[in-house]
């Protein structure tokens, strides 16, 4: 019987072991990735805030336009030479790409809307509560987009301030 050189015998028997250990180990690699600590899809019960919880963070709360509630909403931010330039400018900005500048719907893209923007100054829509001009900047109203996450609370407040003032 020939018998195999000890060194050869270590060389082939390392390196199928070594590749063995390494196959277990990918093996293993891919079980830890299956068998993570996430939830899988539907697996745990939603969990519900405790019964009677209040939230004390989070979103503002505006109600939809055309509600009695929007309608009751005061503007907070008291009415001074700034906030009103301020409101000026931010309407610039916002509102008279459409509206134009005196809110009487004859913005540069006013005419691509249909219906066409409506007049907002004080001959026409401005008359309304100003909670009601709140709300329809907060989540818009038909073609007019909602403004909640372009302007803070304080700058929809502010604007609206202003399309007061438009005579
Ligand atoms: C992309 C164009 C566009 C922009 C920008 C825009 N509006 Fe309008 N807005 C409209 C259109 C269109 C309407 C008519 C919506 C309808 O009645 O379907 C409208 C309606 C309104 C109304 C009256 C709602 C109604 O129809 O009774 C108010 C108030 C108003 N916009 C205020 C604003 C203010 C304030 C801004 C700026 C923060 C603004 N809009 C920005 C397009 C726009």
């Amino acid at each position: 019987m020939r018998r195999i050189p000890l060194a050869r015998f270590l060389v082939v028997f390392s390196a199928a072991f070594f590749s063995i250990a390494l196959l277990a180990g990918c093996e293993k690699l891919d079980r830890n990735m299956y068998d993570n600590p996430a939830f899988r899809p539907q697996e745990e019960p939603v969990r519900l805030p405790p019964a009677d919880s209040v939230p004390t963070k989070g979103l503002e709360h505006t109600p939809k336009p055309g509600t009695p509630e929007a309608a009751a909403l005061k503007n907070p931010e008291k009415a001074t030479g700034f906030s009103l330039l301020t409101g000026k400018e931010l309407f610039g900005i916002y509102c008279t790409p459409c509206h134009g500048p005196s809110g009487k719907g004859d913005g540069p893209v006013a005419k691509k809307f249909v219906p066409t923007p409506v007049d907002i100054s004080g001959t026409g829509f401005g008359t309304a509560p100003e909670g009601m001009l709140f709300a329809i900047v907060t989540h818009g109203m038909g073609g007019m987009p909602p403004f909640r996450s372009d302007l803070i609370l304080k700058e929809r407040w502010l604007v609206v301030a202003y399309v007061k003032t438009l005579k």
